[in-house]
């Protein structure tokens, strides 16, 4: 029999068939990016942010005239060198660039860029440029100004896009590079910068906060969760397509309830429910994708439980257990044996900082569900 393909994606970024919700912001992002305007993406990790820029772009390549998009993701670029490269080379894919109007197109490209790279080919014949090893910061910054300009130029008359993903890390990669984009943003007005990340407080600090070096230049877009109501008919509709249905609605909307909010976890959830299945998608499916995901990983759930103290350890699961009523209180503070208070919120910082636990809706959960599921089921 042959196998269906699994119609859940928790991988990278979603788009297309896999994408569901963000309707208005897929919009706003695709009338800013049409009218030449930045727009900075944040949300937790995981909530879809690099989908939404993925969405919107796809979108757009649709209209015409067709738009140029420059994407990095900085967390994948472990150095100048390899950011300065993947630039060029994604520059240098860009469809009817002024480059591929020239009899001689490489060279013409290449004339663009006056710290030039070494060329190879890949195995499609499609140029891939390297810069050595230890590219310092100026460098670096005049290769952008080279893409940037070029953009500009390209976006007289069509779209012009150029998105940084996981902004967070120019702050280890190019301390100085925000503040060039806003000085090349301010000359070259062709050209939308998109910025996403997750780490809220270093985004704060460059795009975000008064004095930060982007500040006020982009239009901020916060994504918080993505509603059962488009979550539901999404499930139904992937799994019915896929043919293997959810027996009943209430299974898919289990699904999202045992997962949510983050939309990573629905997914991921939701594919091996997928998988657990035979022809439809039961409860007992869905009750053995959950012990099957917390089994996985349970030897990590165990490794980090150990290395809390003790405090926060009950912190956790007091959290584990459902919203507290205000973890500010006396009584939670008695509840998980903390001295006072100021005890919890040293221990809620730890555990925030440790990527474990999340504010969300005004109070504090734990980040992973099945690691919640965990914790509750008493598995330390
Ligand atoms: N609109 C959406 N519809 C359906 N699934 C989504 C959507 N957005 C995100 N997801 C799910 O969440 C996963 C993570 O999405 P994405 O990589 O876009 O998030 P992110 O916020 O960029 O994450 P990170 O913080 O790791 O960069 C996707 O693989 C997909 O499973
Ligand atoms: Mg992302």
């Amino acid at each position: 029999m042959a196998t269906t393909r699994n119609p859940f994606d928790y991988g990278g970024p979603v788009s297309g068939a896999s994408f569901t919700g963000r309707r208005d912001e897929v919009a706003a992002v695709v009338h800013r990016l049409r009218d030449h305007i930045g727009v900075v993406v944040t949300a937790p990790r995981r909530y879809g942010k690099s989908s939404l820029v993925k969405q919107a772009c796809a979108e757009l390549e649709r209209q015409t005239p067709r738009p140029a998009v420059v994407s990095v993701n900085l967390l994948q670029c472990g150095s100048l060198s390899e950011m300065s490269g993947a630039l060029l080379r994604r520059l240098y894919r860009v469809p009817g660039g002024p480059w591929t109007r020239l009899k001689q197109t490489l060279p013409g490209f290449l004339r663009r860029i006056r710290i030039q790279p070494s060329t190879t080919f890949d195995n499609q014949g499609r140029p891939v440029f390297t810069f050595a090893p230890g590219l310092g910061p100026e460098d670096a910054s005049r290769v952008v100004d080279d893409v940037y300009q070029t953009m500009h130029e390209i976006g007289a008359k069509r779209p012009s896009v150029l998105f940084f993903d996981e902004f967070q890390a120019i702050r280890e990669l190019h301390p100085q590079l925000a503040r060039r984009l806003k000085a090349l943003a301010d000359e070259y007005g062709n050209v939308s910068l998109v910025l996403a990340g997750s780490k809220a407080h270093l985004m704060e600090s460059l795009v975000l906060s008064k004095g930060a070096p982007l500040y006020n230049m982009l239009e901020r877009l916060a994504l918080g969760p993505i509603p059962v109501e488009d979550w539901v008919p999404f499930l139904l509709r992937q799994a019915r397509s896929a043919g293997k249905p959810f027996a009943e609605q209430d299974v898919a909307l289990e699904v999202w309830n045992q997962a949510q909010p983050v939309p990573f976890d629905i997914q991921q959830l939701a594919y091996e429910s997928f998988n657990q299945a035979t022809d439809t998608i039961t409860q007992a499916a869905l009750a053995q994708a959950i012990d099957g995901l917390i089994r996985h990983e349970a030897a990590d759930y165990a490794k980090t439980f150990e290395k809390l103290s003790a405090g926060q350890r009950r912190v956790l699961k007091a959290l584990a257990a459902g919203p507290p009523a205000s973890v500010g209180s006396a009584e939670f503070a008695t509840a998980v044996e903390l001295a006072d208070s100021t005890s919890v919120r040293k221990a809620l910082k730890a555990l925030g900082e440790l990527e474990l636990v999340v504010r969300r809706a005004d109070t504090f959960a734990v980040d992973d569900p099945f690691f919640a599921a965990w914790l509750r089921g008493g598995g330390f």
